[in-house]
């Protein structure tokens, strides 16, 4: 039997002129956890979808099971006994769960039908055993990004898959779904099972995997064992540097109230009220946070915070006007610049190149459209490239590569950078840094700070309890759509909050 479930051999592919992944030589061990790290845009998404089919190398070889093999879609991928959870979701929103999960496998009833009996007892079955709740019978559309993602996981369990690629399965689930999964993971490694588990998060990399390897530019630049490394040296051996966890900053200089939430409660798009009677000021020059579980009304509030979704009771107050009923246009043009959760449906359109994505939200005025409507173009791509440049995002043609074509990270880079730009008075963040590598975390977390000591107001939204600690002046805690408590951030602690988010939880529950 051969030692290496997969052996990539001198793998290169580009796009263009940029070289995404530079004669990668790579194995993976039968039956371990192998970790592939690496700075946003560094080629890891690439090299996997190389294996899965998805993109063809340039040249190079791949050996599966010691055998050189040729993969040309998906489907000699899960022939070969590879599935993949892919970074960014590849499911049907209109069809159900079960009908994603079965999507080109349906198990047929002796007259030809599709057997959903069968189907829903199958990965009833999956779920079950490894832990993955999801409800068969919803609609993608109608489901949170953390099913969404377990309905993927289940979708490679279903195809019974013996290599399963992880492409950042964290980077949308919850500290509670990513304990979960890191038990997944040694479960299906107990069975035999060999998995490629891509992250930013060095924890989860020491928790759950046997071996690690980084890539850097397109270029594997080690190979370790992870028992052999701390956190510290995993994050230099990325980005080249040593990077700080910790962001540094002065006591605030605290102003005026720029938002105030006068008993708001607004509604979820099933129709239950998911933010109930919440009250809350942010003033300028202080970062407020709001810690909480997911699902509590955190994304239900940033909805009416950015004027998508009218709040069904309350009144929103920025600068002491009343925007309650303000769109978005007119809420940017008070200076609200906002980073949504979920860039890929909520900020960013992916046909449109990077200028166009940048001045998504000011382009019909002002320096970039005339009293006439003509567009500026040549100001939108100049400034574009201005900050797609101060924000280190890299793409193959610059601002004129579209966001399809940018790594994970980079997009979320495009929108904050955008968003930064808008935001004169108040900055609204939620899960600013979710799928970046350490260094741009570093970087994003420096903005941050900056435009609070520029005398911004910044309320950050995160499901990260050291993203909040990190950042905060003051903690608010979320629970069932109310604000549970407010906490001075300098006497905080990690354990505090923690119990402030889970004993107001089962306090509501249990009333
Ligand atoms: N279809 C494409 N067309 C042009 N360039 C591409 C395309 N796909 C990827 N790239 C570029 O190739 C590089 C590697 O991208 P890849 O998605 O593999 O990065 P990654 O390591 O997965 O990053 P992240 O952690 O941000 O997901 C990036 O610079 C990206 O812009
Ligand atoms: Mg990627």
């Amino acid at each position: 039997m051969d030692e290496y479930a997969i052996e990539f051999k001198e793998i290169t592919k580009r796009f263009g002129t940029l070289v995404a992944n530079d004669h990668v030589s790579w194995r993976i061990k039968k039956g371990e956890v192998h970790a592939l790290l690496g700075e946003n845009g560094a080629g890891k998404s690439t090299i996997t979808s190389i294996l899965f089919g998805l993109l063809q190398a340039d040249s190079g070889e791949i050996l599966v099971d010691g055998k050189s093999v040729l993969i040309h879609n998906p489907n000699d991928a899960n022939a070969l006994g590879i599935g993949m959870v892919h970074q960014h979701f590849k499911l049907v929103p209109s069809y159900t769960v079960t009908e994603n999960i079965i999507l080109g496998l349906e198990p047929k009833t002796a007259w030809g039908h599709i057997n959903y009996q069968r189907a829903r007892s199958k990965i009833q079955e999956i779920s079950h055993q490894f832990g993955l709740a999801v409800d068969p019978d919803a609609r993608i559309a109608n489901i949170n990004v953390g099913m969404q993602q377990r309905v993927e996981i289940l979708k490679t369990l279903y195809r019974d898959a013996r290599i399963i690629v992880l492409d950042e399965p964290t980077a949308v689930l919850t500290p509670q779904e990513i304990d979960d999964l890191m038990q997944i993971i040694l479960r299906l490694k107990a069975q035999g099972r060999t998995i490629i588990f891509i992250s930013h998060k060095l924890k989860e990399i020491k928790t759950c995997a046997d071996q690690v390897t980084v890539l850097r530019r397109g270029k594997i630049v080690g190979s370790a064992d992870v028992s052999d490394c701390t956190e510290a040296q995993l994050a230099e051996m990325m980005v080249g540097h040593a990077v700080e966890f910790v962001t540094q900053k002065d006591a605030p200089t605290i102003g005026n109230v720029v938002l105030r939430l006068e008993n708001i409660s607004v509604k979820s798009m099933r129709g239950s009220i998911a933010v109930k009677d919440l009250s809350l000021s942010v003033h300028a020059g202080e970062v407020l946070g709001i810690a909480g579980v997911d699902g509590n009304g955190q994304s239900e509030l940033a909805l009416a915070l950015s004027g998508v979704v009218k709040p069904v009771k309350g009144k929103i107050y920025l600068d002491e006007v009343d925007v309650t009923s303000f769109g978005v246009r007119k809420r940017v043009e008070m200076g609200l610049g906002l980073t949504p959760e979920d860039r890929e449906t909520q900020a960013v359109i992916s046909n449109f190149n990077l200028a166009e994505n940048y001045v998504l939200k000011t382009f019909y005025r002002n320096p970039y459209s005339s009293v006439l409507g003509f567009l500026n173009k040549k100001k939108i791509s100049d400034d574009a490239q201005v900050q797609l440049e101060n924000f280190d995002v890299r793409s193959a043609n610059g601002w004129r590569s579209s966001i399809s074509e940018l790594s994970g990270g980079n997009r979320q880079k495009v929108v904050v950078a955008r968003e930064m730009t808008i935001a004169s008075k108040l900055l609204v963040v939620c899960q600013p840094t979710r799928g970046l590598d350490v260094g741009s975390i570093e970087y994003i977390h420096r903005q941050i700070i900056a435009q609070r000591n520029a005398g911004k107001a910044v309320l950050l939204i995160s499901f990260e309890l050291d993203e909040i600690l990190n950042l905060c002046d003051r903690i608010a805690t979320i629970s069932h759509g109310s604000i549970v408590g407010i906490i001075d951030a300098k006497d905080a602690t990690r354990q505090q909050v923690g119990q402030m988010m889970t004993a107001s939880h089962k306090e509501t529950v249990v009333g």
